[in-house]
């Protein structure tokens, strides 16, 4: 019986040897692993045997199979393979390419950043890592000032090169106020859409790490009228033509008046719905007119210019704009969050 298998043996590899496709392979197969297939007749026959040859030719007869099975799929394998690289199918449906997709928070500062260019205000960007002194001192915040515990600070252990000054993590995009006075001087128009960080314990409305966006208006005879229509119109581009603008005093050291900013509530237009708590309104923005330390410390003269500056939450307005309710899925990297704009 085990020359009868050996036979097969050979007979099979010289025939798989011949086989050119799919076809004649499934029909080898066929005929020698198939209930009828001559492999199987003769593992049938196993049972005419006696005990102990029985075991020993079983045990053959089971290697010898797993052995040609073995050829037979990598015969397999190997025919698929030729096949892919050989003929190409045009008609074949494409692979699905998996696209990319903006953030959420990409999208809306871009349609920003267009807004305010057809107002004449460039797109900036100042330094994340940041020196105390663009980031405060410069802001009108001087060292032991309580406004500094207004937001906490993630300070760096090294110093800034030039100032000497402690190095931090900026806590507002103002830090760019000065820079771009610096940089461009007056009269000038700039916004500055960026990443902010503050030591807060995070929940559904805070993170360390969030999106601001600035913007500083600087020319002769600024005043409050020219700060409210920018705001206004901001207003009615973010939320459509009916929105309103309310202000209310705010402190804040580098403007002079200091106020907070709100756009009548778009869903409900004021009556008030889950979106504004019932008040009617979206608290988004701080804003004011330049104080004259911030304006000396850009090298502008405050008696020849003035000048208004605000910030955005940014990632307020985008919760707001497509009614996402929790900050922190917009740093979670989940795809299943980021798929859907
Ligand atoms: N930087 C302020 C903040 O983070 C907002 C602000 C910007 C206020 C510009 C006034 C002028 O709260």
């Amino acid at each position: 019986m085990k020359t009868k298998l050996e036979k097969i043996k050979q007979d099979f590899l010289q025939s798989i040897k011949e086989v050119k496709d799919q076809k004649s392979l499934s029909d080898l197969e066929d005929k020698y692993f198939s209930r009828k297939g001559e492999l199987s007749l003769i593992l049938r026959q196993l049972k005419d045997l006696d005990m102990k040859t029985r075991q020993e030719v079983g045990k053959f007869a089971n290697s010898l199979k797993n052995e040609l099975k073995e050829v037979l799929e990598k015969t397999r394998k190997d025919l698929s393979r030729e096949k892919t690289s050989d003929v190409v199918d045009p008609t074949l449906p494409g692979e699905k390419i998996s696209t990319g997709a903006l953030h959420p928070i990409t999208i809306v500062r871009k349609e920003i950043e267009d807004f305010f260019a057809t107002l004449g205000f460039m797109s900036i960007d100042g330094p994340e890592l940041e020196s105390d002194y663009y980031n405060f001192t410069a802001l009108n915040v001087l060292a032991h000032h309580p406004a500094r515990d207004m937001q906490d600070t993630f300070y760096i252990d090294s110093k800034d090169e030039d100032k000497q000054a402690d190095l931090l993590m900026r806590t507002q995009t103002s830090n760019t106020q000065v820079r771009a006075m610096l940089k461009h001087g007056a009269p000038l128009r700039a916004i500055v859409p960026g990443r902010c960080f503050r030591c807060e314990s995070t929940d559904a409305r805070h993170e360390h790490t969030f999106y601001q966006l600035e913007g500083i208006l600087i020319d002769e005879n600024i005043n409050l009228a020219h700060l409210k229509a920018v705001l206004e119109e901001t207003g009615k581009f973010l939320y459509g033509p009916n929105t309103k603008l309310r202000t209310r005093p705010k402190y804040f050291p580098f403007v002079e008046p200091g106020l907070n900013g709100e756009f009548s509530c778009f869903l409900c237009q004021g009556k008030g719905c889950r979106v504004c708590k019932n008040s009617g309104w979206l608290e988004v923005l701080g804003c004011g007119l330049i104080h004259p330390n911030v304006l000396r410390a850009g090298g502008i003269d405050p008696e020849k210019y003035s000048g208004f500056a605000f910030g955005f939450g940014l990632d307020r307005l985008v919760m707001l704009k497509y009614d996402i309710n929790d900050i922190r899925n917009f740093h979670s990297g989940d795809l299943r969050f980021l798929k859907q704009f």
